[in-house]
C-alpha cells in the first residue's frame, strides 16, 4: 500500500475500534447484563464469520476447479454427485444446528438478564419526553419519592429496576456500557433490570428517532458506593436552598413571575410544573438540556438567552430577559445544589 492509503486504513482501523471502550460502548461491559450481551455478541459474530469463511471456500472451490482443462460438464459420475449429496444434506444439518444453538443461547441470555432485577433494591420511573429524561425515584413513603431529570444515580453492585415509559413519542434507553436497549412506548410499561458492578459513570443515549432533537437526548447513570448514594438521595429530597445573595434573590422572585413556573417544579417554591425537568437541585447535575452542554454559569446563561439556537426545535421557549434579568435568573439557578 502507498503510504497515504496505509495511513488512511489505520486512521479508519483506529477509529473503529474507539467503539470497543469507554463509557458508552456494549463491547466494554461494566455490569452483568452487557457483560452477558457482550459475550453474545462476540461469540454470534465469530461463530457467524466461520460460517461465512466456510461459505466463501465452496462457493471459491468450484469455481477454481471447473476451470480445469479436459473437464466434461456434462458427464455425470453417480459416486461423485451421492458424495455432493452428502455434503449438502450435512451442511443443512449443521445449519439447522447452528441456528438451534444460537436460539438456546439467547433464550438463557434472556433467562440470565430476567434473573439480574429479581432482587431490585430500587425502582425508578424512567419517562421518555422529546428530549430529556424525566425520572422518578419510588418509595413506599410519598415524601422521599424524587422527581429529578436525565442523571440517574444508582447504588454501585445492586440491582435497580427502571420502569420504562413515554409521554410523547416512541424513545428507546440504552446504556450500552449496562443493558441492552429498550423501548419507551406512550401508554405502556416495559422494564429494564440493571446493575453497575462498579462506581463510575456511564453515558446512554436515546436510540429510537424520536424528533428534531433525537441525537440530543442524553442520559448518565451515575453509580456510586452505598453511603454516597444515600447521601446523594437524602440532599436531593430536600426543598431547594433559599437564594444565598441578593442578586440570587431577585432571581428567585422573577423565576416566580415569569412564565418558568408554567413548566419547571421547584421544590419548596410555588414554581410546580411537571412538563419540563424539575429544578430543585439543577446546579447539581453535571449537563445542561439532556447532555447537550456541560454544566456552568455560561451555558446556564446561554441555554436560557438561546436555547432555539442550542437545541433547535426542543420547548424550551426564549425568556423575554434583559441582561441584569437573565444574570440574576443565573445566579438563582446556580445556588440551587
Ligand atoms: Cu428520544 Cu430519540
Amino acid at each position: 500500500m502507498k503510504r497515504p492509503a496505509s495511513v488512511a486504513f489505520a486512521l479508519c482501523v483506529l477509529l473503529l475500534l474507539q467503539g470497543c471502550a469507554g463509557w458508552q460502548s456494549a463491547l466494554d461491559p461494566k455490569g452483568p447484563a452487557a457483560g452477558e450481551l457482550a459475550w453474545l455478541i462476540w461469540f454470534f459474530t465469530a461463530l457467524c464469520a466461520v460460517v461465512w469463511v466456510l461459505v466463501m471456500i465452496a462457493l471459491a472451490a468450484p469455481l477454481v476447479m471447473r476451470s480445469r482443462p479436459g473437464d466434461e460438464p456434462l458427464l455425470l459420475d453417480e459416486a461423485a454427485e451421492r458424495r455432493k449429496m452428502r455434503v449438502v444434506a450435512s451442511a443443512v444439518g449443521l445449519t439447522a444446528i447452528i441456528l438451534i444453538g444460537l436460539t438456546l443461547l439467547s433464550f438463557f441470555a434472556n433467562r440470565t438478564l430476567a434473573a439480574i432485577g429479581s432482587e431490585a433494591v430500587l425502582t425508578i420511573r424512567v419517562t421518555g419526553h422529546q428530549w430529556w429524561w424525566e425520572l422518578r425515584y419510588e418509595d413506599a413513603t410519598p415524601s422521599r419519592i424524587l422527581t429529578t431529570a436525565y442523571e440517574i444515580h444508582i447504588p454501585a453492585g445492586e440491582p435497580v429496576r427502571l420502569l420504562l415509559t413515554s409521554t410523547d413519542v416512541i424513545h428507546s434507553f440504552w446504556i450500552p456500557s449496562l443493558a441492552g436497549k429498550l423501548d419507551l412506548i406512550p401508554g405502556h410499561m416495559n422494564v429494564l433490570d440493571i446493575k453497575a458492578d462498579k462506581p463510575g459513570v456511564y453515558r446512554g443515549q436515546c436510540a429510537e428517532f424520536c424528533g428534531a432533537q433525537h441525537a440530543n437526548m442524553g442520559t448518565f447513570i451515575i453509580a456510586e458506593p452505598r453511603p454516597k448514594f444515600d447521601a446523594w438521595l437524602n440532599d436531593q429530597l430536600q426543598p431547594a436552598g433559599a437564594p444565598a445573595s441578593g442578586e440570587a434573590k431577585a432571581g428567585a422572585d422573577l423565576f416566580l413571575k415569569r412564565p418558568c413556573v408554567m413548566c419547571h417544579r421547584i421544590g419548596g417554591t410555588p414554581a410546580g410544573g411537571t412538563v419540563a425537568p424539575d429544578l430543585t437541585h439543577i446546579a447539581s447535575r453535571k449537563t445542561l438540556a439532556a447532555g447537550t452542554l456541560t454544566m456552568s454559569r455560561g451555558n446556564l446563561a446561554a441555554w436560557i438567552a438561546d436555547p432555539q439556537g442550542i437545541k433547535p426545535g426542543s420547548h424550551m421557549p426564549v425568556a423575554d430577559l434583559n441582561g441584569d434579568e437573565l444574570n440574576a435568573i443565573v445566579a438563582y439557578l446556580e445556588g440551587l445544589k
